[in-house]
C-alpha cells in the first residue's frame, strides 16, 4: 500500500505547520493540538486504552479524575510537546494516538503539581507508585521511544496502530535517530504488531514485588527497530 508524507522535514523545535503529516487511505495522522477536544480525546484514550492498569494502580471510581488529569496535562504546553504528540483519525474522527519521546525530553516536559486532580490518598499514592514504576530512566541519545500508543477500541484492527508506528519512524528518522523503541507487557497481543513492524525483542524486564503490586503487571519487554 502506498503512502504519502505530506511536508517537507523540519528542524527540531519548529513548529508544523502543515496539519495533515501522513495519509494512507481513510487513516490521517496530525499532531495533537492545545484544544480542548483533541486534549479530551488524548486523556479519554489514555484511560481507554489502559483502564486495566489504572484500575489496578487506583479503582474505577478514580477513572474520570484520571482522564481529566490527562487531558489538562496536555493543556498550555510549549509548542515542542505537541509536536511529539500524534492523532489518528479514521474517516476524519479522532481513532488513535501515539507520544513519543527523545532525549532531554524529560527536562523539557515536566509534570505539574496544579494539573493533580484530588484523588483519594491511596489512589493519589497508587497513580504515583504507577507513575514511577512506568517512568524510567531519560531516553538515551540517537534513540527515540515510543511512550504511549494507543487506538479506541471501536476502531482496532483496521490498521490504524501501523500508520501509527510508520508516523513515529519518520519522526524519528527526521530527528537523526538510529532506533526506536518500547516497553510492553509481556502478557499484551500488540507484541505481534510490533514484530511485524519490525521491532525484535531485546530484554525482557521483571518488576520487583512492590512495582509488580502497583502496576498488575510483572513482566516487560523492550522491543527495538533499527532505522535504516
Ligand atoms: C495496540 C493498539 C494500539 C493497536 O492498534 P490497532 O489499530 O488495533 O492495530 P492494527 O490494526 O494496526 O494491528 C492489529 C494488531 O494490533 C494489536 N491489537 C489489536 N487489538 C488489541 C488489543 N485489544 N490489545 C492489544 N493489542 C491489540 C494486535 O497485535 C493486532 O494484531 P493481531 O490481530 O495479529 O494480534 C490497540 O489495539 C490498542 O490501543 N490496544 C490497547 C492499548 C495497548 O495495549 N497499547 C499498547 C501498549 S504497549
Amino acid at each position: 500500500m502506498e503512502f504519502v508524507t505530506t511536508h517537507q522535514p523540519v528542524a527540531l523545535g519548529q513548529i508544523n505547520t502543515q496539519p495533515e503529516l501522513l495519509k494512507r487511505g481513510p487513516v490521517t495522522i496530525r499532531n495533537l493540538q492545545d484544544t480542548e477536544e483533541d486534549c479530551q480525546f488524548s486523556g479519554r484514550l489514555m484511560v481507554e486504552a489502559f483502564e486495566r492498569k489504572f484500575i489496578h494502580a487506583t479503582s474505577k471510581n478514580s477513572l474520570p479524575k484520571i482522564q481529566e488529569l490527562f487531558a489538562k496535562m496536555s493543556r498550555r504546553r510549549p509548542p515542542l510537546y505537541y509536536e511529539r504528540d500524534f492523532i489518528a483519525e479514521y474517516n476524519g474522527e479522532r481513532a488513535g494516538s501515539c507520544v513519543l519521546r527523545y532525549h532531554g525530553d524529560k527536562d523539557l516536559f515536566p509534570d505539574r503539581d496544579q494539573d493533580m486532580p484530588p484523588l483519594g490518598c491511596s489512589d493519589s499514592c497508587g497513580l504515583a507508585c504507577l507513575n514511577c514504576a512506568v517512568s524510567g530512566e531519560d531516553i538515551p541519545r540517537g534513540k527515540c521511544y515510543v511512550d504511549h500508543i494507543g487506538v479506541d477500541a471501536r476502531f482496532r484492527g483496521r490498521g490504524i496502530g501501523k500508520v501509527l508506528l510508520d508516523m513515529a519512524e519518520i519522526d524519528a528518522k527526521r530527528r537523526g535517530c538510529k532506533a526506536i523503541y518500547l516497553w510492553v507487557a509481556t502478557s499484551n497481543r500488540a507484541q505481534h504488531l510490533y514484530e511485524r513492524q519490525g521491532y525484535v525483542l531485546m530484554e525482557q524486564y521483571s518488576l520487583c514485588g512492590l512495582l509488580w503490586c502497583q502496576t498488575g503487571e510483572k513482566e516487560f519487554a523492550r522491543m527495538e527497530k533499527i532505522l535504516m
